[in-house]
């Protein structure tokens, strides 16, 4: 799952976005369990997501960044209401994440990410069932606190990726 090629395509794919005030500060919040930000969660989805489609020849860049992005609603959820904000915030998220220039695929699947939650709102593509599912499974995972067992938030959560991205880069030539 974490093979070196596919965490080196994915920080590619992710890396402009990655530094993004917006994106940032999901780091901030706290998402389904302790010790999980809502970057966390949304990075597990992305690459889930980019695993997935790139297996099946699908949009994984577009799954990547959308994943990235789906639950960048930056609204208190106190504030809003947990109901309200749990129908509302994929159009929060869409509205945020549209200043990054979201394709027509990345904005169905960040506005869809919570069918059958959100009843019209039904993914149109085979990019927006994945990162769909892969939303669902992250987040049972989380609640559960099941993904202790397979290690992930080690090599998933925003620093331990990072950390691991330097690791694999190449270190730069001393040769002049
Ligand atoms: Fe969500
Ligand atoms: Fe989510």
């Amino acid at each position: 799952m974490f093979r070196e090629e596919n965490l080196l395509a994915f920080h590619e794919m992710i890396a402009p976005l990655i530094a993004e005030p917006d994106v940032q500060s999901m780091q901030h919040c706290r998402q389904h369990a302790e010790g999980i930000s809502r970057l966390d969660h949304c990075l597990y989805v992305a690459y889930l997501s980019f695993l997935f489609c790139r297996r099946c020849k699908l949009d994984a860049r577009s799954a990547a960044r959308a994943g990235l992005m789906h639950d960048m609603d930056l609204r208190d959820e106190a504030s809003v209401g947990r109901l309200r904000h749990l129908v509302s915030h994929p159009v929060m998220a869409a509205e945020a994440a549209d200043r990054h220039g979201l394709n027509r695929l990345e904005r169905d699947i960040i506005l869809k990410h919570m069918w059958p939650v959100t009843l019209r709102l039904m993914p149109r593509y085979r990019e927006s069932f994945v990162v769909n599912m892969a939303d669902k499974v992250c987040a049972l995972f989380e609640v559960t606190r099941l993904y202790r067992l397979f290690r992930v938030s080690r090599s998933m959560s925003y620093l331990g990726l990072l950390s691991r991205i330097e690791r694999l880069r190449p270190a730069p030539s001393l040769a002049a």
